[in-house]
């Protein structure tokens, strides 16, 4: 395992990420933990970069039993600033905030650049630099500007680097964590799906015992479904999914959620219809956070109602949620001022009341791992690929009150959409894509008759982790089709524009 201590930079869980992809078992912690309290023996350390200077007044600071460990360790950004500055060097500002493209030269051989040419296209994201080393270190590679780009100690197996490898700007990126990770740590390249199947399914088994009976809810989605597929291997029928159709769902949904994964897959489900309550309690609301609240409420009302009904042939000890990584991370990282941009729901509220132990197989798991996982569970390609979808579901998508009129008129075009980009082969190009009902109307002509209707607006993005996001450049003639489908089709729409506002400013979801 690497240990990765994150100093509260936005990219430390794409260090970790990077090292799952060379197979290798990464593990991000809050940078205030002490070593004594990691609870496992590192192959080696990475210390991430940080939004604050060595030189605050309240800058976090590394463990100095960091450097008594007797491993190798990589600082990456901050974490070179902090190592140099612990060691006695000098951080001071740079003469200019350095943001973007570098070219780093490798002035000296080293195994962190072994076999990598001697010019990389870095990137670069600092306002402080090293200015003088300690005893014991060399320069490795630099840059125009920065003159201490690349640092190692001469004896020990210590590196430093000034740009950010895990980014994928930095052309070679995963290469250098992969030297540092794979031939100067040591690490063997055992973190693999097929392992974790095995190990999981044990896990999930001595945890449960013979009798143990454990509840999910499931959405369609990518994470709830293999989650729910890898219970049923592990216990069979004492797993028990349930879903909720809020009356917000995609068109058809709740139906082909049943026919995967009961008739296809064989997981114990039911479905259940709430819709008019959802519907209901949604009347006339048009506040987006009040519509989270009320979704996320109702949410959990109906599941409990379910798991009692349930409870009358056994008691159920277990709630299973898709929790990922990511969302660990979120929870663990260390972080400096940051806020709320929107809450999104999760079923948390549920174990208050019910007692219920959570059990969370995908906790360990990136999305792609997910995906992986998946496919190994014998998952359709098209699932496992497939977009993630919010819990509000249509809801934040119709920007006006919610009815089941809005409803039908966005599912209708929501349908139309997403069979044009899987009819154009693009759908596994885009990381996300919907259709929005706009609150508005317009004047439009249809025949010989003025209409005045309502106007759809497309989004599509491109993005690694949803933080940022691009919009997707679409051919022409596949807007143009889908355009020309949904104003013909879809009764109440005059109207179809597209989104090209990427986050940030603007967020994925319009509400
Ligand atoms: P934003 O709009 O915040 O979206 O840029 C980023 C990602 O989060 C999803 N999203 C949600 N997911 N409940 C969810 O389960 C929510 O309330 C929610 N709001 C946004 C969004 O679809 C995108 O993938």
């Amino acid at each position: 395992t690497i240990l990765i201590l994150d100093f509260g930079s936005q990219y430390s869980h794409l260090i970790t990420r990077r090292c799952r992809e060379h197979n290798v078992y990464a593990e991000l912690m809050p940078c205030t933990t002490k070593m004594s309290e990691v609870g496992f023996k590192p192959k080696g350390i990475i210390l991430s970069g940080s939004p604050y200077s060595v030189y605050d007044k309240d800058a976090p600071r590394v463990d100095p039993a960091v450097f008594e460990q007797g491993v190798p360790i990589l600082g990456i950004c901050y974490g070179l600033q902090e190592m140099i500055s612990s060691m006695g060097g000098t951080v001071s500002k740079a003469a200019h905030r350095e943001y973007g493209f570098a070219k780093l030269n490798i002035s000296k051989p080293s195994p962190l650049f072994d076999g990598l040419g001697d010019e990389l296209d870095v990137w670069m994201s600092h306002t402080d630099q090293v200015h003088g080393l300690p005893e014991g270190f060399h320069v490795i590679a630099s840059t125009s500007t920065a003159p201490f780009a690349g640092v190692s100690h001469d004896s020990k197996p210590w590196y430093g680097i000034q740009f950010h490898p895990e980014v994928t700007h930095s052309e070679r990126g995963k290469e250098v964590i992969g030297r540092f990770i794979v031939d100067i740590c040591g690490s063997h390249k055992s973190w693999t799906m097929e392992e974790f199947i095995g190990k999981e399914i044990a896990r999930i088994r001595a945890l449960c015992g013979d009798t143990g009976r454990v509840i999910g809810a499931v959405s369609g989605g990518v994470d709830s479904t293999v989650a729910a597929k890898l219970m049923h291997e592990a216990i069979g029928d004492r797993f028990h999914a349930i879903m909720v159709d809020n009356g917000v769902l995609r068109m058809d949904e709740g139906a082909q959620v049943l026919k995967m994964l009961r008739e296809d897959l064989g997981v114990n489900l039911t479905v259940v219809d709430a819709s008019d309550l959802f519907l209901g309690r949604l009347e006339g609301i048009e506040d987006p956070e009040q519509k989270r609240k009320i979704i996320g409420n109702t949410f959990i009302n109906v599941f409990e109602d379910e798991a009692h009904k349930l409870e009358k042939d056994g008691k159920v000890e277990w709630l299973l949620q898709g929790t990922l990584y990511p969302d660990v991370i979120e929870s663990i990282s260390f972080k400096g001022p940051s806020a709320t941009i929107k809450t999104h729901h999760n079923v948390g509220g549920l174990l208050a009341d019910m007692k219920l132990k959570l059990i969370e197989p995908l906790r360990e798991l990136f999305k792609d791992e997910v995906r992986a996982l998946g496919r190994l569970l014998g998952i359709p390609h098209h699932l496992v690929q497939r977009h993630p979808f919010p819990g509000p579901g249509l809801a934040i998508r119709i920007l006006g009150p919610v009815t089941r009129a809005q409803v039908a008129i966005l599912q209708h075009a929501d349908k139309i959409y997403l069979e044009e980009i899987h009819a154009a082969g693009i759908y596994d190009q885009i990381s996300q894509a919907f259709a929005v009902l706009l609150p508005v109307r317009a004047v439009g002509v249809q025949g010989d008759a003025r209409t005045y209707e309502q106007v759809i607006a497309l989004r599509a993005v491109q993005s690694e982790d949803f933080m940022t996001a691009d919009w997707y450049v679409f051919e022409p003639k596949v807007l143009r089709k889908i355009s020309s489908r949904i104003t013909n089709e879809v009764e109440g729409i005059n109207r179809v524009v597209y989104d090209v506002s990427s986050k940030p400013p603007a967020t994925v979801e319009w509400l």
